[in-house]
C-alpha cells in the first residue's frame, strides 16, 4: 500500500533568508535587528560562501575629490547603455553609509597611516574607490564578521548546512521555503540570496555551488528573470597551474600597477578599462597568438598588499614576486537574475532577491568592479525591511509541497556554455545550446538569441555592433514564457 507522505515540519519565522553570503547574513541582521524573528539557511556551515571569496572590495565614493554622482557616471559607463540610472544613483548614495554601517558592526577596513581609508582603484573606475579590509582578504574578513554577529543575534535561528529545494507559495504569494531535507520554513516575506550562475561555465572563478539555484527557485514561483545573456568575464583567473585552474587574480593588483603581457612580452591593452573591453582583449590576443594565456607581471607590486594572492601562488610553487602569473579570462559574475525593484521586491509578492541571485539593472551590461559587494549591503538591508510590510499571513497555511529535485548541470552543459556562450557567441552556437537540457543554459541562449547585438559582456561575432536601438532594453523573461524586450528606467 502506498504510504502517505510524512507530515513536513515547519520552522516558523517571519523573515526566511536563503543564503548565508554577505548580502544574506547583512538582511538577516536587518531583519532581527528590527524585532524580527529570522530564520537563515545556508548550504554551507557559516563563512564558507561564495562572498568569502571576494577578493575585490566594496566600492564607495569617500575620497574628498569623489562623489556618488562621479561614481554613478562611471557605473553607467561601465554598464555599456543599458544601467538603470534609479538603482546605480540608490547605490551610489547609500555606499559609504554602508562601509560606515559595518564598521559599526565590527568590520575593520583598511586604513593610510593618517586615518582616511586606504582607497584601492579598479577597471573602469575614475577614482580610487574600493575599500578592502586586509587588501585582498576582503570578502573572508567581511564574512567572518558578519557571520559572528548572526551567531550571537537571538533572533536569527540559523538553519546550517540545509538546503532549499521549492518555494512554497498559496494563491501565487510567497509564503516560504521547503528545504531538501523536508522541512519547510513558513514567513511572511522570504529574500532569496543564494549567489549567482558563473559556476555554469565550464572555466570559472567561482565556487562550485554558483550555479543559479536561486534563480531557478525564483522562476518555479512564477518570478520573472532578466538579463541573462550577460556574464561577465574577469581576465585575469589563473591558468595552467596545476590546482590552481580559474583562482582570480584581483583586479586591484592593477590597480597598483600590474601589466598584462603578451607571448611577446608586449603590453596589449590598457589594464584599468572596464572589465569588458580588458577581457576581450585578453582573449583576442589569445586567438590571434595562438596561446592559452597571456602572461601578468605583478613584479613590481608590494607582495604585502595581496597576502592571499601571493600565498596560494607561492604555495603552488609560482612566486609572483620574480615570475610572470599565467591567466586567461573565466566566468565570473552574472548581471542578469530575478527582476526585482529597488526594495528586492520580485514579481511573486512575498519574494525578496538580492545581491548577484537579483537583476536590478545596476551592472546594466558589465558591472563595474567592486559594486556587487557594495549592492549586497545596501540591497540587502532594503529588502529585509520592505519584507516586515507584507501583510501578515493570518491563516498559517499547512502543507508545504513536496520538492522535485533541482536540476543540476552536466559537464556536458558547463562545456556548451563556455563554448557557445563565451566570451563570443554567435546564432549557430546559441541554437546549439538553446537544446541543452539545463534550463538555465536554454534561457541563457534565448535572451542571447534576442539579443542580436555586441554589448558589454555580450559579444555577438555575427553582429558585432552596438544597436543603438537597444539602448535602455533589458531581455526579460517572464510567465514561462520567451524573452522579451522591456525598457527600464
Ligand atoms: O578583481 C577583483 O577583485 C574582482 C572584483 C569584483 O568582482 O568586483
Amino acid at each position: 500500500m502506498p504510504q502517505p507522505e510524512p507530515a513536513a515540519v515547519i520552522v516558523d519565522a517571519e523573515v526566511a533568508v536563503v543564503g548565508a553570503g554577505a548580502a544574506g547574513l547583512y538582511a538577516a541582521l536587518t531583519a532581527a535587528r528590527a524585532g524580527a524573528r529570522v530564520a537563515l539557511v545556508s548550504a554551507t556551515p557559516l563563512a564558507q560562501t561564495a562572498s568569502y571569496w571576494a577578493q575585490g572590495g566594496l566600492a564607495a565614493a569617500l575620497d574628498p575629490t569623489d562623489s556618488p554622482d562621479l561614481h554613478r557616471k562611471d557605473t553607467e559607463i561601465a554598464g555599456r547603455g543599458i544601467v538603470r540610472r534609479s538603482a546605480a544613483q540608490l547605490l551610489c548614495r547609500e555606499a559609504p553609509r554602508a562601509v560606515r554601517e559595518l564598521e559599526e558592526l565590527g568590520v575593520v577596513f583598511d586604513r593610510n597611516a593618517d586615518g582616511t581609508f586606504g582607497l584601492g582603484l579598479e577597471g573602469g573606475h575614475s577614482k580610487r574607490r574600493v575599500v578592502h579590509a586586509g587588501g585582498s582578504a576582503t570578502g573572508r574578513r567581511v564574512v567572518r564578521q558578519l557571520s559572528a554577529v548572526v551567531v550571537e543575534e537571538p533572533r536569527i535561528e540559523v538553519l546550517e548546512q540545509a538546503r532549499a529545494a521549492a518555494p512554497w507559495t498559496v494563491d501565487g504569494r510567497l509564503v516560504g521555503i521547503v528545504l531538501e531535507d523536508g522541512r519547510a520554513i513558513r514567513a511572511r516575506s522570504t529574500i532569496l540570496a543564494t549567489g549567482g550562475a558563473a559556476a555554469l561555465w565550464a572555466r570559472t572563478t567561482n565556487p562550485p555551488g554558483s550555479l543559479g539555484i536561486g534563480l531557478m527557485l525564483a522562476r518555479q514561483a512564477g518570478a520573472a528573470l532578466a538579463d541573462l545573456e550577460f556574464v561577465q568575464f574577469h581576465p585575469t583567473a589563473v591558468t595552467s597551474i596545476p590546482g590552481r585552474e580559474g583562482f582570480l587574480v584581483t583586479e586591484a593588483i592593477r590597480g597598483e600597477g600590474a601589466t598584462l603581457l603578451d607571448a611577446n612580452h608586449e603590453r596589449f591593452v590598457e589594464e584599468l578599462k572596464p572589465r569588458d573591453e580588458v577581457a576581450l582583449a585578453v582573449y583576442n590576443t589569445m586567438q590571434a597568438q595562438g596561446t592559452t594565456h597571456v602572461w601578468l607581471d605583478m613584479r613590481h607590486v608590494d607582495p604585502m598588499s595581496f597576502p592571499n594572492v601571493v600565498g596560494a601562488l607561492r604555495e603552488s610553487g609560482l612566486d609572483p614576486a620574480t615570475e610572470l602569473v599565467p591567466v586567461s579570462p573565466a566566468s565570473h559574475f552574472c548581471m542578469g537574475g530575478v527582476v526585482v525593484d529597488l526594495d528586492g521586491a520580485s514579481t511573486v509578492s512575498g519574494l525578496y532577491v538580492v545581491g548577484e541571485t537579483a537583476c536590478t539593472g545596476l551592472h546594466g551590461a558589465n558591472r563595474l568592479a567592486s559594486n556587487s559587494l557594495t549592492e549586497c549591503f545596501v540591497q540587502g538591508k532594503r529588502a529585509a525591511l520592505a519584507g516586515l510590510d507584507e501583510p501578515r499571513l493570518h491563516v498559517a497555511p499547512e502543507n508545504p509541497p513536496v520538492a522535485a529535485p533541482i536540476p543540476a548541470p552536466t559537464q556536458a552543459t558547463r562545456d556548451a556554455l563556455w563554448r557557445h556562450a563565451g566570451l563570443t557567441r554567435d546564432a549557430a552556437g546559441l541554437e546549439q545550446l538553446r537544446d541543452d537540457p539545463h534550463p538555465l543554459a536554454q534561457l541563457v541562449a534565448e535572451c542571447a538569441i534576442l539579443r542580436q547585438e555586441s554589448r558589454g559582456a555580450h559579444v555577438r561575432s555575427d553582429f558585432p555592433e552596438v544597436d543603438p536601438a537597444l539602448d535602455g532594453h533589458h531581455a526579460v523573461v517572464r510567465n514561462g514564457g520567451a524573452p522579451t524586450f522591456e525598457r527600464w528606467t
